[in-house]
């Protein structure tokens, strides 16, 4: 069976089983403090366990980009060393709100897997929630009942909360699980040991394919304990071997559960393991997800994939060659679709995990496929071909990616083998030892070898890595990360009962409100309230717009809010105080004035986005976006610096729109079919739900999905200026650009500058051909001067030269002497040690009133090693309190008493006279 018929089956089963087919979400997560990427399926629909959203049904069904690379989640180390582990993958699955519970989420994940993948029955386990003393949970006695009528008792394994409570991430959504796993081994060996006995335990053979979690609890912190900053200082400080179990122990104590206010289905089947198991094949790389990543990389590289199988009981090789294709076949996959869903490579945060990734990539192919030149991206169009009805995204950017990916390793292969060489002379210097923190650091600040690279190069070639020492390090480079490490979160408190909200802010900007909850933050040393209202005026930050600002107030107290966030569904009011009274009513005002700026700026960008389609071309996609009272910075794809003159046909495309006045036209709830139709742009990487906001001026213009803030009419605009066009990154440029009162500023204070030159240069007829005429003359002058110094220093050498006497077989030159500057000085001094093959010279010179002392030795004195200038200049340096030196037979020093020069001459005769 096809990978395409195994997806298609799973969506059609729990279709006829009354599920709505929803599509993946992004990987890459924009609004979620507790996660970078999408790491199961249930991401999405966190919202709606923890009942801060509907969902769009009560039972959904859907496969969905995974990505498991940070955090709680994180399978790096196992990819292409074992089979079946990935960075980037698919996970299938359906889900309850609320609906159904234990019983049909059984019955039907054994029909599934019975009945219509046909898996054999002899070869499945499940595992049952044994229930955990430290969360007092108990046996998951419902869950095993259920199990027994469709498998028998020994096939059914009491598991611990590690692999059977699932949860997220450390706070949350969270509950039993039972996971259903699949013995794929030889009869002789299933006969041997029984599959019981491998579950659970890293066989490569006896896998984990789906886990069924029943969602009823949510994870908090106890507020009667530390909560999240005891939790860092244990992550930050402890040091044992048993870290992880102990780190589990100390959130168990830390944190509470709480029903969720449904009980929920959550779903999740790794697709690739699936397919491997319908198939019987040796590995997940042997399914056709996998062979045309495989194939090509072998063909390419000139190596065999050796492992290739369609036995599933052989086991696959572990030859070097074999694991570097598959970490790249998994590799590529991770990081084209988190570019293509907007994550960048970079520096930090979830834009270093993808750089990490790729990094490992690159080293692989490198060190072992022997492939010396920019490689992932290649396999760009294999990956996006092959994916393309799936996920659209990569087909469409598959250019765009393609690119970014090729920027990316070409860097990275700049300093790659220099640092393997580097780590090769460490190596022999360490002989055997740990490679220390600094070393590591080292690595990672020149070379740019993420932390894990370097540790499996390390592991490779049998060494350790002082891993704590390099976060020593790093935390010494980076004040930044000390700031991250100092924001806490505390836990929300809710005021009444009330759970909903909503945002009122299209129509409104004043209105009244009351505070459903609120949460204490310490942010750099200063204390930071989030407030939550019962519905509010306040637009959050998104879309690249800034959050609202202002402030509520009621007769006895006003509080600012100095911004306003989202935290997936809720609207996060920041204020620097809390209300005295929580439970009054407030009167909530937004700064208008702000709001309207922010708004000319978001329609200029909409306007902008248009403008640029028409004069570049239809490949302009939107990457970013920031938009606030001062000013628009807009991201886009396209690979060159844009030209004046398409600079200035873009401001004048919407600087016409501006003019024509274009009534906006507002439409919310538009289902996302019909908006599509009306030609509205989606973004990639953004999430949409079923019903979208249209924002169109002008439908042959600009039709854009969009939930910010816009002018009634453009007009309001009043001008549009594009103050800077540059690049961000491989194919994205970025413009920033001034709209209303921030534009006529720039246009006025052009201007007035304009003036002031024109008043400094006696008001000229053509400002630009009086300064390039100044600026002419100036050099002309120049030159002149340069040539009077010339001369001038001719002149004083040949009166010197006439005033050479003859002492013991030398010429002498004492002399005092006026020079405009150090390089006359050394000219002159040159020409007469041209003149004189016998001079002894010193020359005490006044420049610009500053004494400077000259030791010139003629070429054949110098022989005699009698005189040695760098030692004289030092001697006679001391008369006017300076130093110097120079080389035997000339010399120079500086110094601060001019009235020293007569002393210098003295002292030179002195020394002269007696030798
Ligand atoms: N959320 C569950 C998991 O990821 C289904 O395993």
């Amino acid at each position: 069976m096809d990978s395409a018929s195994v997806r298609q089956k799973f969506l059609d089963f729990f279709a006829s089983k009354g599920h709505t087919i929803v599509p993946s979400a992004p990987l890459v997560l924009k609004n979620d403090p507790t996660l970078l990427f999408t790491n199961s399926g249930m991401v999405q629909f966190k919202d709606n366990f923890l009942g801060n959203a509907k969902p769009v049904s009560a039972r959904v069904a859907d496969t969905q980009k995974c990505l498991r690379v940070s955090g709680k989640h994180n399978d790096l180390e196992e990819v292409g060393i074992d089979t079946y582990h990935h960075t980037m993958f698919e996970m299938l699955g359906n889900w309850s709100f609320g609906d159904y519970f234990k019983k049909e989420a059984i019955e039907w994940a054994w029909e599934l897997l019975t009945e219509v993948y046909k898996l054999p029955k002899d070869r499945l386990y499940v595992s049952v929630f044994k229930g955990d003393d430290d969360d007092n949970l108990p046996f998951d006695q419902e869950a095993y009942d259920l199990w027994k009528s469709f498998v028998a008792e020994d096939r059914i394994i009491r598991g611990n909360k590690k692999d059977n409570f699932w949860e997220m991430a450390d706070l949350g959504p969270c509950g039993p699980c039972s996971e259903i796993h699949v013995d794929l081994r030889h009869d002789d060996e299933r006969k041997r040991t029984p599959g019981r006995d491998l579950v659970n335990n890293d066989d490569p053979q006896v896998i984990e394919i789906w886990n069924l979690v029943f969602m009823e609890f949510e994870r908090y912190w106890n507020p009667a304990k530390g909560g999240s900053s005891e939790m860092l200082k244990f992550d930050l400080e402890y040091k044992g071997a048993d870290k992880k179990q102990a780190r589990e122990k100390l959130r168990s104590a830390l944190t509470l559960l709480k029903p969720l206010p449904n009980k929920n289905v959550d779903t999740g089947m790794g697709f690739e393991r699936l397919c491997r198991a319908i198939n019987l094949v040796a590995s997940n790389y042997d399914t056709d997800v996998f062979t045309p990543l495989i194939h090509f990389i072998s063909d390419r590289s000139g190596f065999l994939y050796q492992s290739s199988s369609a036995d599933a009981h052989k086991q696959p090789s572990s030859e070097k060659t074999d694991v570097a294709m598959r970490v790249i076949a998994d590799h590529i996959r991770a990081v084209s679709f988190a570019i293509s869903d907007g994550q960048l490579p970079s520096n930090t945060g979830a834009g270093y995990v993808i750089r990490r990734i790729l990094r490992r990539a690159v080293r692989y192919y490198y060190s072992f496929l022997n492939i010396k030149e920019p490689f992932l991206f290649t396999l760009c169009p294999v990956l996006a071909k092959q994916l393309k009805d799936v996920f659209p995204e990569l087909y469409n950017q598959e250019d765009y990616v393609s690119k970014v990916i090729r920027e990316e390793e070409l860097s990275f292969l700049r300093t790659l083998d220099k640092g393997l060489k580097r780590i090769e002379i460490l190596e022999s210097e360490l002989k055997g030892k740990e490679l220390g923190g600094t070393l590591v650091f080292e690595l990672y600040d020149t070379f740019g070898f993420p932390l894990d690279l370097t540790s499996l190069i390390a592991r490779e070639r049998g060494f350790d890595v002082d891993e704590d020492g390099f976060r020593v390090e790093m935390e010494k480079q980076k004040s930044r990360s000390k700031a991250d490490a100092a924001k806490e979160t505390g836990d929300w408190v809710q005021i009444g009962d009330d759970q909903k909200t909503s945002f009122i802010g299209y129509d409104n900007l004043e209105s009244e409100v009351r505070i459903l909850k609120y949460r204490k933050l310490k942010q750099k040393n200063k204390e930071l309230y989030q407030l939550v209202f019962d519905k509010t005026p306040f637009y959050a930050e998104s879309g690249g717009q800034v959050g609202d600002t202002g402030y509520i107030e009621n007769s006895n107290e006003k509080i600012v809010i100095t911004d306003t966030r989202k935290e997936n569904e809720l609207i996060v009011h920041i204020a620097d105080a809390l209300p005295e009274n929580l439970r009054a009513t407030f009167y909530a005002v937004v700064d208008k004035q702000k709001r309207q700026l922010s708004a000319d700026n978001h329609s200029a960008t909409h306007l902008l986005h248009a403008a640029l389609r028409q004069v570049l071309g239809k490949h302009v996609e939107q990457k970013g976006s920031l938009v606030n009272d001062k000013l628009l910075r807009f991201d886009f794809s396209h690979f060159a610096a844009m030209t004046d003159e398409e600079i200035r046909r873009v401001e004048d495309i919407v600087n016409v729109k501006v003019r024509e006045n274009v009534k906006l036209d507002e439409r919310r709830n538009v289902p996302i079919a019909d908006a599509k139709k009306l030609g509205a742009m989606a973004l990639f990487g953004e999430k949409y739900g079923d019903f979208v906001r249209v924002i169109t001026f002008d439908p042959s213009f600009s039709v854009e999905l969009c939930g910010g803030t816009h002018v009634a009419a453009t007009g309001q605009i009043g001008l549009f200026k594009i103050v800077s066009e540059s690049s961000v990154a491989a194919g994205v440029r970025r413009i920033e650009a001034i709209t209303a009162t921030e534009a006529d500023k720039y246009v006025r204070e052009t201007s007035e500058l304009v003036e002031t030159l024109r008043t400094l240069l006696k008001n000229p007829k053509d400002l630009v051909a009086t300064t390039k005429a100044l600026l002419e003359e100036r050099s002309a002058l120049e030159k002149k001067v340069e040539a009077f110094h010339q001369e001038q220093a001719n002149a004083i050498k040949d009166n010197l030269a006439a005033r050479a006497k003859k002492h013991n077989g030398y010429s002498v030159i004492i002399e005092k002497v006026t020079v405009p500057d150090a390089d006359s000085l050394k000219n002159i001094a040159y020409g007469l040690r041209n003149q004189f093959d016998d001079l002894v010279m010193v020359l005490a010179a006044n420049i610009d009133s500053k004494p400077q002392v000259a030791v010139m030795i003629g070429a054949s004195v110098a022989e005699q090693k009698v005189f040695h200038a760098g030692n004289m200049v030092k001697e006679l340096a001391r008369e006017i309190d300076g130093g110097g030196g120079g080389q035997p037979f000339f010399a120079t020093a500086g110094g601060k008493k001019l009235e020293g020069l007569d002393a210098v001459l003295e002292k030179a005769r002195a020394i002269i006279i007696k030798n």
